[in-house]
């Protein structure tokens, strides 16, 4: 069994110093390697026994989308009026946070808004990387599932986050105005995903947790910015989104329902390790270092927003409902359970699941429906 320690390098999760004291020393890297230890599995049975499957994957065929072509990258995007838009929907900018004696107690109008305009160069940053990924991970599955039906669906995801990656990179490029390295919390998250010998962990780190923790984030963001060409962006990767994430109930539930009560026990402590990093890369250290501000200071003042919390929760809202569907909650003595309790998420549980919500979700087939009858 093993510890905080073990799993997330400390024993106390909040331990904010120990959060921050994980950084990024390879800014300049340009390429990354990580050994993925696997096994590249044939499979010369080709019957089609997972009907489940098989329809997601008739799905996903059907709402392949152009990131070239179908998304208006001729809208043109003012970025700090974006960025004040964004603002006034939370209430203005730092409001809720008592700044009387910090760095940040003299910031006018200009210097949040330069903060704004930063916050949402790294928050693309951040998804494009993750997509990159998805992306990596997909295609391991690929090579790693042992399932006929699971490698045909898996390649329609691959084609699917190269097309993620390549328009969060042409929204940076072309309408917002600078990018960040990878966090280092998401880049540990993604290596030891990568990493894991095992090809079910891939399916747990990437489609249930850091997908499951995208669409969620997606749809937050979806909902608050005014912005056309990112709304309409966010719409067509959610509607994948959701596909990707599917395929991840759907497979693992098979699976584990295998698995042994040990077994188990290290899919939570995988799944609660995942969690930890997913809260811990929200933070913003890199913003704030880019603005010369003490990091430790500005970090503890923006948790205390009221909005802050009320986001870092909403991040698990899939998440908490699929690890239970999957039954990983209550098995081994309940271990997540507890652990989701400690990280203030377990009221989500309740909430829908994603093993069937993908057709609500399918945005991209409803335009083409609403085209062809117009
Ligand atoms: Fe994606
Ligand atoms: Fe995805």
């Amino acid at each position: 069994m093993a510890t905080n320690e073990e799993l997330i390098g400390r024993t106390d999760i909040n331990d904010l110093e120990a959060i921050l004291s994980i950084t990024n020393n390879d800014v300049e890297e340009v390429a990354h390697a990580v050994k993925d230890n696997a096994d590249a599995i044939f499979t010369w049975d080709y019957e089609r026994t997972r009907p489940a499957l098989g329809k997601l994957y008739e799905k996903a065929k059907k709402s392949q989308w152009n990131a070239q072509t179908d998304l208006p990258w001729e809208t043109p995007v003012d970025q700090e009026e974006v960025a004040i838009n964004n603002a006034l929907q939370a209430g203005g900018f730092g409001q809720g946070i008592d700044l009387s004696g910090t760095a940040l107690e003299k910031w006018g109008d200009k210097e949040w808004l330069d903060f704004a305009v930063e916050s949402q160069n790294w928050t693309l940053s951040q998804f494009m990387h993750g997509e990159q990924g998805a992306l990596l991970c997909t295609a391991k599955i690929v090579e790693t599932v042992p399932w006929i039906d699971a490698k045909y669906y898996a390649s329609t995801q691959v084609m699917d986050e190269a097309r993620h990656v390549e328009v969060f990179a042409k929204y940076l490029d072309e309408k917002l105005s600078g990018h960040y390295p990878i966090n280092a919390h998401l880049r540990l998250l993604l290596d030891d995903i990568v990493q894991d010998s095992r090809w079910d962990m891939t399916y747990l780190g990437m489609q249930i947790m850091v997908e499951g923790l995208a669409l969620a984030a997606f749809g937050f963001l979806h909902q608050l910015t005014t912005e056309p060409l990112l709304k309409q962006l966010l719409r067509y990767v959610m509607s994948d989104e959701a596909r990707h994430v599917a395929f991840g109930v759907l497979s693992l539930q098979e699976y584990y329902s295998g698995l042994t009560q040990a077994e188990l026990r290290e899919r939570q402590e995988f799944a609660f390790e995942a969690a930890v990093r997913m809260r811990d890369r929200f933070l913003q250290q890199e913003v704030w270092e880019r603005l010369g501000i003490p990091v430790k200071e500005a970090v503890h003042l923006t948790l205390q927003a009221p909005e802050r919390a009320l986001f870092q929760q909403m991040l698990f809202s899939k998440i908490v409902p699929n690890c239970k569907k999957l039954g990983l909650l209550d098995t081994a003595d309940g271990y997540l359970r507890q652990r989701f309790t400690e990280l203030g998420v377990i009221a989500f549980e309740d909430w829908a699941d994603t093993g069937a919500e993908y057709e609500a979700y399918d945005e991209v087939a409803k335009d083409r429906e609403a085209a062809a009858a117009s």
